[in-house]
């Protein structure tokens, strides 16, 4: 007698995933003890949202193509973190998936849970500016957090992601992504990422942070970027020349922010990832403008220090350490 348990489209992709070959209609019905009519219907299902599943008689089933689809099954039967992406609050189209991460983070969801969309109405930037978010063709995720140190520590939260988002797109693509301090990924000089970090906070205890990533993905062409945004931002089709897959690109960044988050922790500082983030920071040894509200000047970046702070000798020959709250940084000939 066969019992039936739930399957899902997530045990079955995982579990063609994990296989090479074909993996039979027997070993999945035993695999999740349901009936062969139930892992059939699963399997219909997939291949209505367009995977490429083989079937052939006596062998089984063979994932041959994944489409450039994202759900929460696509992502979830991708992951095999500890607690980055413990829950997956999947969303079509939402305003912003930071906001909806505050939400589900007062709701209760835990440590790790990753809210991830296909396009958001109202995709918010840094310093009140918003984040042009289409369908189909990006990354908009946020992660919550709830850590058990001091909101000071916090900022850094978004070198860490940074950190993570430039080591998964060159593990991904290939492609050479570099930092631009403190958080903008770039890649041949143009952005292809953006982190926003926000937190909540009550009796100088932190109840939660989320933390949201914008990638620019699968755009095709520079004419779909804002005209104002267009010199200075790029997509990694663009710069690859090929399609990457999103929910591929979503595990590796869950993958490598999971790691530098406990590195992170066990100092709350970054002296245990500043030598890699140095090696990913583009403006390293790279004259730099500094915006200070106080007045701008010119000098040298030479990497970061524990706090994230960008530290720059002037021409004068004295060293600044930079904190990314109060001003921004500039290439001497343009935005890297
Ligand atoms: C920047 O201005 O560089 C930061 C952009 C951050 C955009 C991401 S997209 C996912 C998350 N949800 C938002 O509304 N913003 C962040």
């Amino acid at each position: 007698m066969v019992i039936n348990m739930k399957i899902d489209k997530a045990d079955i992709l995982s579990m063609l995933r994990g296989n090479d070959g074909y993996v039979s209609g027997q070993q999945l019905c035993e695999r999740f003890e349901v009936s062969r009519t139930a892992v059939w219907k699963v399997i219909n299902q997939l291949k209505e949202e367009g995977y490429q599943i083989e079937s052939v008689t006596n062998k089984g089933y063979k994932l041959v193509e994944t489409p450039d689809v994202l759900s929460k099954s696509e992502i979830t039967s991708r992951l095999s973190t500890k607690w980055a992406g413990c829950e997956v609050y999947y969303l079509d189209e939402t305003g912003s998936t930071n906001i909806d991460a505050k939400r589900y983070a007062e709701e209760g969801a835990s440590h790790g849970a990753v809210v991830v969309a296909d396009m958001q109405n109202s995709g918010r930037g840094r310093r009140g500016r918003m984040w042009q978010s289409p369908p189909g063709s990006a990354i908009y995720m946020t992660i919550i957090l709830k850590p058990d140190f001091l909101p000071d520590k916090a900022a850094m939260l978004t070198l860490v992601m940074a950190l993570s988002v430039a080591g998964a797109i060159t593990e991904a693509t290939d492609l050479r992504a570099g930092i631009k301090w403190p958080n903008d990924i770039v890649v041949n000089k143009k952005k292809v990422c953006g982190i926003l970090t926000e937190m909540n906070v009550e009796q100088d205890y932190i109840q939660y942070v989320v933390t949201g990533v914008g990638i620019n993905v699968n755009i095709a062409k520079p004419e779909e970027f804002p005209e104002e945004i267009r010199q200075t931002a790029t997509s990694l089709r663009i710069e690859k020349g090929e399609l990457i897959n999103r929910a591929a690109l979503i595990e590796r960044v869950l993958c490598h922010f999971e790691k530098n988050y406990d590195t992170f922790v066990r100092t709350l500082d970054l002296s245990g990832l500043m030598e890699t983030y140095d090696e990913y920071l583009l403006n390293l040894n790279s004259e730099v403008k500094v915006l200070d509200p106080k007045g701008e000047y010119t000098g040298i970046a030479r990497g970061i220090n524990e706090a994230g702070e960008l530290i720059v000798e002037k021409d004068d020959g004295t060293v600044e350490q930079v904190y990314a709250g109060e001003v921004s940084v500039r290439g001497i000939y343009g935005y890297v």
